[in-house]
């Protein structure tokens, strides 16, 4: 959470629950809230959510879990529920082109240019997320349709604790239309696809490879719900793709 905020609550000097904020401009994400199991449905997540209510931040948004103490949390607070959030994993699937046909090519690690176009399309400027995705080795790439660049995206490559088989996080990916947005997701997976045998990737209800993605035989793995205070999100959700973290939970 170097890049954020956490918060804890403590009951007899024992940490009971936790919270995490990335504020980036006028916008919060929640990024994590939990509680002990033990001492849940306890008001310790409400009194954590409203802790961050205080910031009176014009936008804040999270991905919610589908636990109803969450939602109903959430949906009270203003933060209403906007579309479903897919984590799909698969593997070993040929995927053939799409009409508009994308060509991968790896970015400079360095490049500015890439974190310009992420914070065209996911609505935020966020230099401490690309500096942490490089830090962790992910790989940032850009995709080109008749060599103009039509889109972004990372692939991380997950080696911690030596997975058996080696899996492969996508995202985020982002294109400037819903055409592009697909033909870059299935280009993307091309691309990776001697990296690992299961990859994972989360999908908003809306963007275009979707359908795609499970027509291909990707399974559902969990499904959460963008939550947002805003009644217009602050990005497109057909143009853009969020990362994961390990755990497979959004990473906004
Ligand atoms: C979600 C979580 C953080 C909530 O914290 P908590 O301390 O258990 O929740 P609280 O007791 O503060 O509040 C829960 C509220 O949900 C309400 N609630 C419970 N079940 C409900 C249901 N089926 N429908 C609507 N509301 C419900 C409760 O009435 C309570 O509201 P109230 O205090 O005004 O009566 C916690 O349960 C948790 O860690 N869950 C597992 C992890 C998770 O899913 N985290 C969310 C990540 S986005």
């Amino acid at each position: 959470m170097a890049a954020g905020e956490m918060w804890v609550a403590e009951m007899e000097g024992r940490i009971v629950g936790y919270s995490a904020l990335i504020k980036r401009r006028n916008i919060g994400v929640i990024a994590e809230l939990f509680v002990r199991p033990e001492h849940q449905s306890g008001d310790i997540g409400a009194a954590l959510l409203h802790q961050l209510l205080e910031k009176d931040l014009p936008i804040l948004c999270t991905m919610s879990s589908s636990d109803p103490r969450a939602l109903s949390l959430y949906i009270r607070a203003g933060l209403r529920p906007q579309w479903p959030h897919f984590h799909l994993a698969g593997g070993g699937m040929r995927l053939p082109d799409s009409m508009a046909k994308v060509d991968i090519e790896a970015a400079e690690s360095a490049e500015t240019r890439i974190i310009t176009w992420d914070a065209e399309i996911c609505g935020r400027l966020r230099p401490e997320e690309h500096a942490y995705w490089q830090s962790t080795h992910a790989t940032p790439v850009w995709c080109r349709r008749d060599g103009e660049i039509v889109g972004y995206g990372y692939v991380h490559d997950v080696r911690a604790g030596g997975t058996n088989p080696a899996s492969v996080i996508l995202g985020p990916i982002g294109a400037r239309s819903p055409g592009d947005a697909d033909a870059c997701v299935r280009a993307l997976l091309r691309w990776s696809c001697s990296r690992g045998d299961v990859f994972h990737i989360g999908v908003p209800g809306q963007h275009p490879s979707l359908p795609t993605l499970l027509r291909l035989g990707f399974r559902i793995e969990s499904v959460e719900t963008f939550c947002c205070s805003c009644a217009t999100a602050f990005f497109d959700p057909r143009l853009y793709i969020p990362s994961l973290t390990l755990e497979g939970t959004a990473f906004l």
